[in-house]
């Protein structure tokens, strides 16, 4: 069936392998790409599907009202998966008041839009993107589930749970078809280089140290990003409305085993003598109001809609560690800001 899909975010992280993995799988969909290609949006992230004919990237802000409203006039889109956000809990801590225009009040720009130009019409969906930072923190047992409370602690998460609400607000209020996932920490090719992975990749590569928050005994669950892209897929198609679906990789780790992992796969992969990069490791100053431990509780996704990760965490590291290596000039763009030159070149003739 035809059907023309907005995807909010889409030259980000997340959003590229989402974009990449629609477009390629369902050439009978439109997807058009709205990024407003901030620090994190990267038009370099999708070379590879940018001529196909089922593609189109519009370059605009979701918290523009005028223009959004006039896009969705426009485009009569079908369908929303909304991934645009500030999406960094750092970031989120000295800038607080960006993360509410954008993931607050981008959001509800976007529902308002959605429901002008849909009216009562009942197959439509509007999917949002969402985090398990909504749930708050966990002590040392325990997972979130899709009915823990909602408590988010930083200013970040605090954002996405106030649009969790906003959506489903839309949805008892004016009837939206709508559907959530909230998913836990992705890792892969294509992460903007402030998040712990490519952070510490790029560093190690070059020989610089590798800041460790606190003691560095914070749990966090990790989902590669492609799994995350196939999950999103999957709730898309088959997900009922106004449902919530958690999605997580049922695979714990600390963050220093974690990085202490990272460094024997780099050393081996760099050719480097065994435990030169844990050399590196340097404890600095915790992040404030750091969660204690996330870890979810997929088995609704898997039970209902048959979703599993498709790697191992090995696997799904190998992989990221490869890619990172392998695209030494994307990551050198994007940490001198080339990219907006790239933009300038292919978009804005
Ligand atoms: P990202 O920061 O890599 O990408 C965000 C994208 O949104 C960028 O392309 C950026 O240009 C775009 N954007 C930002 N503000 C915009 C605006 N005002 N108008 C239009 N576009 C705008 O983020 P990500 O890691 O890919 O996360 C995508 C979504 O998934 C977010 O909603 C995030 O909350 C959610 N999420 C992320 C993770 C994770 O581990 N990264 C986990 C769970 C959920
Ligand atoms: P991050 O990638 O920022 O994701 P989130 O805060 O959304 O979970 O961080 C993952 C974990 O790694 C988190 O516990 C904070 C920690 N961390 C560090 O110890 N050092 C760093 O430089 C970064 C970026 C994160």
């Amino acid at each position: 069936m035809k059907k023309k899909i907005l995807v909010t975010g889409g030259a980000g992280f997340i959003g590229s392998h989402v974009i990449r993995l629609f477009v390629n799988k369902y050439e009978d969909y439109e997807i058009v790409n709205l990024d407003k290609l901030t620090y994190a949006g990267n038009l370099e992230n999708l070379t590879d599907v940018e001529n196909k004919a089922n593609y189109r990237f519009v370059k605009g802000c979701i918290t523009d009202k005028d223009f959004i409203s006039e896009l969705f006039e426009k485009e009569q889109f079908d369908a929303v998966i909304h991934l645009a956000a500030e999406s960094h809990v750092d970031r989120s801590i000295t800038n607080p008041l960006e993360f509410v225009e954008t993931n607050v009040m981008g959001t509800v720009n976007l529902l308002l839009a959605a429901k002008a130009t849909w009216k009562d019409k009942t197959d439509k969906l509007f999917y949002h993107i969402s985090t398990d930072e909504v749930y708050g923190t966990l002590g040392d047992t325990g997972l979130f589930t899709e009915t823990t409370p909602y408590d988010p602690r930083s200013p970040y998460s605090a954002a996405k749970a106030s649009s969790d609400h906003f959506v489903r607000a839309w949805a008892h209020t004016y009837d939206m078809p709508v559907v959530i996932s909230n998913c836990s920490n992705n890792y892969g090719a294509n992460q903007f280089p402030e998040k712990l992975l490519p952070l510490f990749i790029n560093n190690i590569r070059n020989n610089k140290s590798l800041p460790v928050y606190g003691d560095g005994k914070y749990t966090r669950d990790w989902l590669w990003v492609e799994d995350h892209a196939a999950a999103i897929d999957v709730i898309f198609h088959k997900g009922k409305n106004l449902e919530t679906y958690n999605i997580g990789g049922f695979n714990e780790w600390t963050n220093i085993d974690l990085i202490k992992l990272l460094c024997e796969q780099m050393d081996l992969k760099l050719g480097r003598e065994k435990g030169s990069s844990e050399k590196l490791i340097t404890y600095v100053k915790d992040r404030p109001g750091h969660d204690k431990r996330y870890a979810i509780d997929a088995t609704k996704l898997e039970r209902e809609l048959g979703w599993r990760p498709s790697v191992t965490f090995e696997q799904g590291l190998a992989k990221t560690i490869d890619w990172y290596l392998a695209n030494e000039e994307w990551m050198n763009n994007i940490t001198s800001g080339d990219y907006e030159k790239y933009y300038e070149k292919q978009y804005a003739q």
